[in-house]
């Protein structure tokens, strides 16, 4: 007997099934029945999520009998055990009163243990499709372990890259971020919800998250009604329109009202007016953190606020279940709010088929990880991620014969540092290193010289701050045996044709809670470039980072400049296949990068002033070291002028905009062409470019294309600060080109 028979037995112990246990009844109907059958601290239980813990079963059990668990996310001791998972549900459906199963969730982002490029990196492919492929697979992987809710994607929009998190979002874009906002819910939940090899996806961080004053991770921010209606929510709303079925509130205070407590973005905008109907989970303790925002006086108030603002489950704090019983017996609290918060919660449980099919196949896990076609895709991921920014006198592609190669650098053999953050329950043993890529590609009698130079932050001693944090004393000497192993590097430089340099940031230095103040490489590196630079070899450099780095030497003075971000487990082996040419670079930037710290907010896609003309600093230009688009290849490609089907449109009508995209030059090559419009006169300030669209096409040498767009509509509103679309007569100014600081405009009128 199937195990979702058993339990399907044990609940008809009567002969008698409820309306609840049946899975031919209307969803709406199940969650009345089971909702009328509940106790008050029941339901408060399916409000509460809890850390699993891996020697706890007792505790744990404990709580589930009573019903007191709506759903676990494991302690990173408890990650990749179906076994725990299986047992625990198990508790919960045949010895608990009602028999509700939890859900489990886990943050499985960009692969759960084959793990991808970082998603900035995957956004730089410019390849939502291909996102869709990640995801699903990192749900089918993540189910077999045992998981059902991956708490992703992250769909912030960022324009600071001192916000380590930028990393796990699609950049500064609101049109990309849309598009890939709705592959990865698409990827991760199907189409059908109750298929086991699916999770369900969360929506985070709801919202505005992303623009923390300071780039400082948590920071408050303060962000007009019209920028959020146009930059921030629509990712958001594209998630739910895809089919989202969770949402996750945000740390941040928005607008004097934090995330987590804020009514008028959990209620107004995204029940009311989108009409979301899958349930709200708050962010780590972030219910519990109204009272330390200055919004609530303690638990009971931070967990009314929280509640009657729209969060219908709590994230590992209990406020929820410790103080809202007292709080509706005293009539501070609804019943009916507590009911619509586990309404909203049982109805994904039952979508997701949850009743019917508890528990994990134990004996899936390892067959399911790492297969094949996972890895294929891993590769394929990577080399689509990653961004050549610079190609002088077409250094690469390199020989794979006769060149003495020189490999420096202190990521040329590392591991975990590929992976990324959130990475999963992936291995640093997965990892496929750039010597391993160097070496399977060259073979054996490859002239090749692998070493580290010096480390990523190491090489002086450190000290510890008053605040903990651990950092290099500047004063402090260079050891000796790190003096020698930078020397080396410098030696091993003057001896080869020519040098391939592995620099970055650690991985730690990106993601949650890893805010920077400089943008550049860190510990000896810079030092290292420029030794190794001063040798005058053909210079390569392959920058490893989770943001956009401020890299302004290696722009001056390295040959090829080719942007890894962390590529994952395949990486080693997708970076050979580009430096060597068997693939060749097609990213683009989807967050620009700055020249300095100072240039921060840089992104693409402001507003004009009233006066232009001054917007360099003193002391730098305003312009970003590499804008938002851009991405070289191994050839080059010319764009005709911009033609239009008709220099008019009226409302509701439609033109074409195009062009033809030639290669120039030798060598196949795929170009990602964007589309850019400005709304030049309107009732509000808009950008001075906005993307809508793009299309990513191969062209053979010497080969033309002509490109598209159609412009309606869709590619010329905007929203108001109420949320109301609005499409003004007036001119626009549009572009076809490869980065969106270039081209020139077509104009046209809607009349
Ligand atoms: C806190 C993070 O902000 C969020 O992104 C994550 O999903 C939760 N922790 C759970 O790990």
């Amino acid at each position: 007997m199937a195990m979702a028979d058993q339990h399907w037995h044990d609940y008809n112990k009567n002969g008698k099934k409820d309306v609840f246990e049946d899975p031919a009844q209307p969803v709406e109907d199940r969650v009345e029945d089971l909702l009328s059958q509940m106790t008050l601290e029941e339901k408060l239980g399916q409000l509460s999520q809890i850390v699993m813990e891996a020697n706890s079963d007792e505790i744990h059990a404990e709580h589930l009998r009573r019903g007191r668990v709506g759903s676990f996310l494991p302690a990173w001791e408890a990650i990749g055990k179906p076994d725990l998972r299986n047992r625990l549900q198990r508790i919960a459906v045949e010895e608990s009163r009602l028999g509700i199963p939890f859900l489990m969730g886990f943050d499985a982002i960009h692969g759960y243990r084959t793990v991808f490029p970082i998603p900035l990196g995957l956004s730089a492919s410019w390849e939502p499709e291909l996102f869709n492929r990640v995801q699903e697979t990192t749900a089918f992987e993540a189910t077999a372990a045992g998981i059902d809710w991956s708490f992703a994607p992250m769909v912030d929009l960022a324009r600071d890259p001192r916000w380590g998190r930028i990393s796990e979002g699609f950049g500064e874009d609101p049109y990309l971020g849309c598009l890939y906002a709705a592959a990865s819910v698409k990827g991760f939940q199907g189409d059908d919800p109750v298929d086991r090899r699916r999770v369900v996806s969360c929506l985070k961080h709801y919202v505005g998250y992303g623009a923390a004053e300071g780039g400082r991770d948590y920071n408050t921010t303060d962000i007009s009604e019209y920028n959020l209606r146009n930059n921030y929510l629509p990712q958001f709303r594209a998630g739910v329109e895809a089919g989202a079925m969770t949402v996750m509130a945000a740390f941040n205070c928005l607008n004097g009202i934090p995330a987590s407590g804020n009514r008028h973005t959990l209620t107004d905008i995204l029940r009311k007016e989108w009409g979301f109907q899958g349930f709200v989970v708050s962010d780590w303790a972030s219910v519990l953190e109204l009272i330390e925002h200055g919004l609530a006086d303690g638990p009971a108030e931070a967990a009314r606020f929280a509640l009657e603002a729209g969060v219908d489950m709590e994230m590992v704090t209990s406020s929820y279940i410790d103080t809202l019983g007292e709080q509706v017996a005293s009539g501070k609290v609804s019943l009916e709010t507590i009911d619509n918060a586990v309404r909203n919660v049982l109805r994904i449980k039952f979508r997701r088929g949850l009743f019917e099919n508890p528990y994990v196949d134990e004996r899936w896990q390892e067959s399911a990880f790492l297969a094949p076609e996972a890895l294929r895709l891993a590769r394929e991921a990577a080399v689509k991620s990653c961004v050549l920014l610079k190609n002088e006198g077409n250094c690469l592609p390199l020989k794979t014969d006769g060149l003495k190669i020189a490999l420096i650098g202190p990521l040329v053999s590392e591991r975990e540092e590929l992976l990324g953050s959130w990475a999963g329950f992936g291995k640093g043993r997965d990892v496929v290193t750039l010597e391993e890529g160097f070496r399977a590609k060259l073979g054996l009698d490859a002239c090749l010289t692998v070493c580290r130079g010096c480390g990523l932050t190491k090489g002086r001693r450190t000290i510890t701050r008053t605040d903990g944090s651990v950092v290099e004393d500047p004063d402090a000497p260079i050891d000796e045996v790190a003096e020698q192993e930078f020397t080396d590097a410098v030696e091993a430089a003057r001896n080869a044709d020519v040098v391939v340099l592995a620099l970055g940031e650690p991985r730690g230095w990106s993601g949650e809670n890893a805010t920077r103040t400089e943008l550049g490489l860190t510990g000896r590196q810079e030092e290292l470039f420029q030794a190794v630079a001063s040798v005058g070899k053909p210079l390569v450099v392959v920058l490893f980072g989770g943001r956009p780095m401020s890299v302004v030497s290696l722009q001056e003075k390295a040959d090829a400049l080719l942007m890894a971000w962390q590529p994952g487990v395949q990486g080693g082996h997708a970076l050979a296949d580009l430096l060597f040419g068997d693939a060749s670079p097609s990213g683009k930037l989807t967050a620009s990068f700055p020249r300095s710290v100072g240039q921060v907010p840089v992104h693409y896609n402001g507003f004009n002033t009233g006066r232009p003309q001054y917007r360099d600093y003193r002391d730098s230009t305003h312009l970003p070291l590499y804008p938002f688009g851009h991405g070289l290849t191994y050839t080059t490609f010319e764009y005709s002028p911009v033609e239009l089907s008709s220099p008019s449109l009226s409302r509701g009508g439609k033109l074409t905009a195009s062009c033809t995209v030639t290669n120039s030059g030798d060598r196949p090559g795929t170009e990602i062409v964007q589309l850019y419009i400005r709304d030049v006169a309107a009732s509000r300030v808009r950008p001075i470019r906005e993307l809508k669209g793009f299309a990513k096409i191969e062209l053979m040498p010497g080969e033309s294309r002509r490109v598209s767009f159609e412009i309606g509509d869709e590619q010329l509103r905007f929203f108001d600060e109420n949320g109301n679309e609005l499409v003004e007569p007036g001119v626009f100014h549009v572009w076809i080109c490869k980065d969106s600081a270039s081209g020139k405009p077509a104009v046209f009128e809607l009349q």
